[in-house]
């Protein structure tokens, strides 16, 4: 999860976000060379003392400074549309979860487990333990297995509401009577802290979403609890 004074990405905890870094970093790297390129030449305009008051056309150097970067752009955009596709590429899941928005908290459902379902609403401040996280705990996680393909299918009850696990790499809408598809691969345990991220309300704020990532055993043991509590 993001803690004070972190201002970069949070940790991945998935492949596709390892990816995602990459490809920040990439993208960054590129920004930067260009920054300090344009500022060098702006800067040294001060000092150019080279005039001719003849000039009305360079057709080698604008070809130049057309074409470049233009060049550079394909470095931007090639890696991009990889990662686009990557995202969107579904892998045989083992697990489904359905995410339903609503104003203001998030409801799931397991529908390959006898439709294990429930509400998950954030703790309140004045009702959170010492260890808790305000704002961002809730009274029911979600229990889902480590390194399994997970397939995540997110709408909304009410208004567009946007299921968003920063670690996961994961920024799916809930839009009311659509049903979007997204998927993801948890590499290691842990709890992994998101939160709505469409403007959806008075309370937008407070809906958040956790994640508690187990070994695929205690997974098991988790749902046939939950399963036999619900027939
Ligand atoms: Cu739901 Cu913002």
């Amino acid at each position: 999860m993001s803690t004070w004074a972190n201002l970069g990405l949070q940790d991945s905890a998935s492949p596709l976000m390892e990816q995602l870094i990459f490809f920040h970093d990439h993208a960054l790297l590129i920004l930067v060379m260009i920054t300090v390129l344009v500022g060098y030449l702006m800067f040294m305009l001060f000092f150019n003392n080279y005039i001719n008051r003849f000039l009305l056309h360079g057709q080698l150097i604008e070809m130049i400074w057309t074409i470049l970067p233009a060049i550079i752009l394909l470095f931007i955009a090639f890696p991009s549309l990889r990662l686009l596709y990557l995202l969107d590429e579904i892998n045989e899941p083992s697990v489904t979860l359905k995410s339903i928005g609503h104003q203001w908290y998030w409801s799931y459902e397991y529908s390959d487990f006898n439709n294990v379902e429930f509400d998950s609403y954030m703790i309140p401040t004045n009702e959170i333990s010492t260890d808790g996280f305000r704002l961002l705990d809730v009274d029911n996680r979600i229990v889902l297995p480590m390194n399994s393909q997970i397939r995540i299918l997110v709408t909304a009850a009410d208004v567009i509401h946007s299921w968003t696990v920063p670690a996961l790499g994961v920024k799916v809408d809930g839009t009311p009577g659509r049903l979007n598809q997204t998927n993801f691969f948890i590499n290691r345990p842990g709890l992994f802290y998101g939160q709505c991220s469409e403007i959806c309300g008075a309370n937008h704020s407070f809906m958040p979403i956790v994640i508690e990532s187990v070994p695929v055993n205690y997974f098991i043991k988790w749902i046939s609890n939950n399963v036999n509590s619900s027939l």
